[in-house]
């Protein structure tokens, strides 16, 4: 019996607006507060960086968790770290030297977390398993929200769960969750559900909770 947390993911807000939709989802009864920094290079969007993080922090009762698609990554950790981040999770592709990347996380006392796109194995994690307190499994190929999930990912998800065995390693989805592929997640293994457009639609904000309902479910 796995806990299933929702992290909403801030993309999908009103940029102009985040502590008002930051508190809307807290409302609704989100566990995380997902913040996906983006840099134009690693994946061709941009969003924001430590500055905007330090002024949505005191907004954010829950955890903020987030996610970097930024190479390199290794000259923003203390940044992002000082600008108040609970999690820190950088990706396996963004550079030659993940183990270093994760040791420079953990080094500032935050939870890290390790980011994995569609085209890589899940075989590449292993080494490096021990330095995590997440993975971030990615169902649609990081840049955007809105797309569509890629199902053959829920394979690496269910060998993911089994290499991580007894570890305390929380395994995050993120892209293209909505309560059809929440259940399908969870019972491959996964605990954390990132969702941005499934629950900011048009503006206003849908009830994270929908989800976990579905879950409950299965
Ligand atoms: C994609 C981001 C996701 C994104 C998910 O690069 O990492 O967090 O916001 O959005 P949806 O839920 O719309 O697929
Ligand atoms: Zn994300």
């Amino acid at each position: 019996d796995r806990k299933i947390k929702i992290a909403p993911s801030i993309l999908s807000a009103d940029f102009a607006n985040f502590g008002q939709e930051i508190q809307a989802i807290e409302d609704q009864g989100c566990d995380w507060v997902h913040v996906d920094v983006m840099d134009g290079h690693f994946v061709p969007n941009l969003t924001f960086g430590p500055a905007t993080c330090k002024a949505i922090r005191p907004h954010i009762k829950t955890v903020m968790d987030v996610h970097l698609m930024i190479a390199p990554v290794d000259p923003y950790i203390d940044a992002f770290a000082e600008a108040g981040a609970d999690i820190i999770t950088a990706h396996i592709e963004a550079g030659p030297h993940i183990h270093r990347t994760l040791q420079a996380i953990r080094a500032t006392e935050k939870k890290a977390g390790l980011a994995i796109n569609p085209g890589t194995p899940a075989e590449a994690l292993a080494p490096v398993l021990d330095l995590v307190d997440l993975v971030c499994v990615m169902t649609v190929n990081p840049g955007f929200g809105g797309q569509k999930f890629i199902h053959p990912q829920i394979d690496k998800v269910r060998s993911l769960r089994a290499m991580i065995g007894d570890r305390p390693i929380h395994i995050e989805i993120d892209g293209g969750i909505t309560p059809e592929t929440a259940p399908l997640v969870a019972a491959a293994g996964a605990d954390v559900l990132v969702a941005g457009s499934g629950v900011f639609s048009g503006g206003s904000v849908a009830k994270p909770e929908v989800y976990g309902k579905n879950i409950a479910a299965i």
